[in-house]
């Protein structure tokens, strides 16, 4: 089993990279490989609209996500994680999702997802739109959602470090998908 973990914070070692962190580290301890992938650390630009990929089978901007989207096509199990800004994901997530569009979406089907968001709000509510964008995206595209972490009432960077049983949710959700053969 392959497992990819992409993160859509911009903040290196906040709450979603430990998050992600805590999954992948379950998912391996359960046999799996793994990677992760730092959207901000790479080139993804937003979604021109102009259906190059539909008519090429190439996206016509030359940048990361082609080699990100074959990376995806090549793993079992996806872990994306966004923390909330305004109510949705990340624009650096928000950019990746719209690029989703190209043809080889086609072959998304049958993947799996663990969705990993933590929040500053101190209720799971304000997760709602997010959950409910990523649930209809998953859902439009035959993709198994698996489980869905959220860890709301977290602002500073890594301060969900402190919350044991959060961590064991989280290791748990990657270790049991990958035990119970996604
Ligand atoms: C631009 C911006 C917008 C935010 N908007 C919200 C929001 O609408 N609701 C919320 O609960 N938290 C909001 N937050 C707080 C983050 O979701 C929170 O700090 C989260 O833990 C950050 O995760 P990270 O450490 O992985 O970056 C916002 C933070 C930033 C920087």
């Amino acid at each position: 089993m392959r497992v990819l973990g992409i993160i859509g914070s911009p903040r290196v070692g906040g709450n979603t990279e430990i998050l992600v962190n805590e999954v992948l580290t379950g998912a391996e301890e359960a046999g799996a490989s793994t990677e992760k992938v730092f959207l901000n650390k790479l080139d993804i630009k937003p979604c021109q609209a102009c259906n190059s990929c539909y008519k090429t089978g190439h996206c016509a901007q030359k940048d990361d996500m082609e080699p990100l989207l074959e990376k995806m096509e090549q793993s079992d199990l996806w872990i994306l994680g966004t923390p909330i800004y305004w109510w949705g994901p990340t624009a650096q997530f928000k950019a990746f999702l719209d690029r989703w569009y190209h043809p080889k979406h086609q072959n998304f089907k049958g993947k799996h997802v663990i969705i990993v968001i933590p929040l500053g709000g101190g209720h799971e509510r304000y997760a709602r739109h997010t959950v409910g964008l990523l649930e209809d995206v998953l859902n439009y595209l035959s993709i198994e959602l698996v489980e869905t972490v959220l860890a709301p009432g977290f602002n500073r960077r890594g301060e969900v470090r402190n919350d044991t049983d959060l961590l064991i949710i989280a290791h748990n959700a990657g270790k049991d998908a990958i035990e119970n053969s996604i």
